[in-house]
């Protein structure tokens, strides 16, 4: 595996190669952050299009869920976090990608506490577990690899503000205040910080057989939050159903 750093650094680009909203700036085609996108782009439409995210996004998850989907992050993000420390100080490649800011797992703990969650009493819905599982099977086998995961969590912070602000007005806080600090970490800062994430991880220099990897933890990440949505909404349908009553809506 390769792991060292391409002083040179890229120029930033123009455009939209699939329709993404919001003017992003262009990925630039051979870079990895250009392949990151491409090569995800089916699962990013199918994860906006899924349920968790649309009751999210509308303003319509009940205050259970939302509780939930945040206990599940932070358990993903626990285990990342930890991950990337790690990995930081053994490899040049990334530390020259991962920010202090970057870990999610101080910002989720704001959020648990707020909404009355124990962090340490969080039970895994079993994608968690799993990915849980596959982060420290990466972080000993592929250091570098994590980037992938990295990336959809990071990249996620790009559409998670306008789920804060879905949020944050029904639970009368403001974006990014308390209970919303993990959908929306930077506030007006997040063009800059995901700039900054896409320029840093494409002055990495990167085999072929790494940036397959890194792909491939991507997608994998992608589907676990998938289907750790779809097990959120599963349980608390479930513990809603055995307590004769619907979840608390948020407004
Ligand atoms: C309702 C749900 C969602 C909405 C509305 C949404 C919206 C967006 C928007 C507007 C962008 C910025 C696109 C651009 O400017 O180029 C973005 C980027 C991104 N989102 Fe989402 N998103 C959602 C869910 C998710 C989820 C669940 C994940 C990951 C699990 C995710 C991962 C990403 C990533 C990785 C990027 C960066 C794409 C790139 O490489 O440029 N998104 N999203």
């Amino acid at each position: 595996m390769t792991d060292h750093v391409n002083r040179d650094p890229h120029p930033a680009g123009h455009g939209h190669p699939h329709g993404h909203p919001h003017g992003a700036p262009a990925s630039v085609p051979g870079t990895i952050s250009h392949d990151l996108r491409e090569s995800t782009s089916d699962l990013h439409t199918a994860a906006e299009r899924s349920e968790l995210q649309r009751l999210l996004v509308s303003g319509r998850a009940s205050r259970s869920q939302y509780a939930e989907h945040l206990s599940q992050m932070f358990l993903v993000h626990r285990a990342l976090d930890a991950a990337l420390r790690a990995a930081s100080e053994a490899s040049p490649a990334v530390r020259t990608v991962v920010r202090d800011e970057h870990f999610q797992e101080p910002y989720l703990r704001e959020d648990l506490a707020f909404l009355g969650v124990n962090p340490e009493s969080i039970e895994p819905v079993p994608a968690t577990t799993a990915m849980t599982a596959r982060i420290a099977g990466v972080a000993a086998a592929d250091p570098v690899a994590l980037l992938g995961y990295h990336y959809v969590l990071e990249g996620a912070n790009n559409g998670n503000r306008f789920i804060a602000r879905a949020v944050a007005g029904v639970v009368g806080q403001r974006p990014g205040g308390p209970g919303t600090r993990y959908l929306d970490p930077y506030g007006e800062r997040q063009r800059e910080v995901w700039s900054a994430f896409k320029r840093d991880i494409d002055s990495v220099e990167l085999d072929a057989a790494t940036r397959g990897r890194m792909i491939g933890c991507a997608r994998e990440m992608f589907a676990a939050v998938a289907t750790i949505g779809d097990e959120v909404i599963a349980r608390t349908s479930m513990a809603s159903v055995s307590s004769g009553a619907p979840g608390p809506a948020l407004s």
